[in-house]
């Protein structure tokens, strides 16, 4: 993102230089031959990838701190009208805390805060937190709290926060009021361009399967994407809840469907950062990432929620590592990313 998070000697540099100095090669080299002589539509956007952007991949980490939420958001399994849910908040300093033992323990360089659009955390008490991590452990924090007020905003960018993750969810006007009573398209849109213009790093996106979405919708929410100039990709597929109102829904196609969604991005906006989501995983536990990562994706993000609160962030049920050690999940992205000839950055080794 061009942010400079931590300054190291020149013999540190020198010795991470050394340690990565044959596998670097060795990585590139898998990379460039499975990007070589593309196919289809998901092996022409990795070999884009490859192009634009060699094989270096983000892995960031994520803390859900509440899933308190005001909103009533039809596929959501946090939205306020859903009653059977243990709803849980971090305190202040156990988020800065936690923020801590990622950043410091396993050298997470960029971590998402989270939560549902939760007003008990006011301007105070999120500037508290950002500028607690930020004096114990900087990082480029990435906050993911929702619609709320620009000048929250803008207090927490003084504070030190550098990245929103806001998606717009989807660029179809009467889709977007249906699934989310109370709100519109174009507040949200408009909130997106000011994040942008504060000088945030935002990242948005849309969900790929929703009820009614049509493919000339998907190829719109596409171009919207790619239209805001915003710095980083976010898309998944929509998986139904069983208790929310789009329980019913089919939804077998939003993997492939969200999986070409990568790819079409990809070939639309050459050198866009685009994140394989954990909803990719979730419906493809074996292969969902990979398949994310070879059809345009270059980022990833690790669930670093405190074990005990994760089953709680129930957005859409099943969601893939809960269960793991963050350990585990580190040790399985990297299995991974080698695998596929990927370097992970903002990630310590
Ligand atoms: N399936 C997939 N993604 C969902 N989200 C919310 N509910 C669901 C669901 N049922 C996504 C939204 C939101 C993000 C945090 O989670 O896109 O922006």
């Amino acid at each position: 993102g061009g942010i400079v998070v931590q300054k190291i000697s020149a013999s540190e540099a020198t010795e991470i230089l050394k340690s990565w100095k044959e596998l670097f090669f060795k990585l590139k080299e898998k990379d460039t031959r499975l990007a070589s002589n593309p196919k289809d539509l998901r092996q022409i956007a990795n070999s884009i990838r490859h192009k634009e952007l060699g094989n270096s991949c983000c892995v960031h980490g994520i803390i859900e701190f509440s899933n308190h939420c005001t909103q009533r958001c039809l596929y959501c399994g946090l939205n306020s009208g859903k009653k059977a849910i243990k709803r849980y908040r971090m305190a202040p300093d156990e988020i800065i805390e936690a923020a801590y033992d990622n950043i410091t323990g396993l050298g997470f360089k960029a971590l998402v805060l989270q939560s549902g659009e939760d007003d008990w955390y006011d301007a105070d008490k999120l500037v508290y937190i950002v500028n607690g991590i930020m004096k114990r452990s900087p990082a480029l924090i990435i906050l993911s709290i929702g619609e709320r007020d620009e000048n929250l905003y803008k207090k927490l960018y003084d504070a030190g926060s550098r990245g929103v993750l806001l998606r717009f969810e989807t660029s179809n006007e009467s889709l977007y009021s249906e699934f989310k009573p109370g709100r519109d398209l174009k507040g949200r849109i408009s909130l997106i361009e000011k994040l942008r213009d504060t000088g945030y790093l935002v990242m948005t996106g849309f969900q790929v399967g929703l009820p009614g979405q049509t493919q000339d919708d998907i190829l719109k929410d596409i171009e919207l994407t790619a239209s805001l100039g915003t710095e980083m990709f976010s898309f998944g597929p929509f998986i139904p809840h069983p208790d929310t109102p789009l329980a019913g829904h089919n939804a077998s196609e939003s993997l492939d469907l969200a999986i070409d969604t990568i790819a079409r991005a990809r070939i639309m906006k050459p050198d866009a950062k685009i994140l394989v989501t954990t909803a990719l995983e979730t419906l493809d536990k074996e292969e969902g990432l990979k398949k994310g990562l070879m059809a345009g994706g270059n980022s990833l993000m690790i669930n670093v929620t405190p074990a005990k609160l994760r089953r709680f962030y129930d957005i859409y049920p099943g969601r893939a590592s809960i269960d793991m050690e963050v350990k585990d999940q580190v040790d399985k992205v990297l299995r991974l990313l080698k695998d596929i000839g990927r370097a992970p950055t903002d990630l310590g080794l």
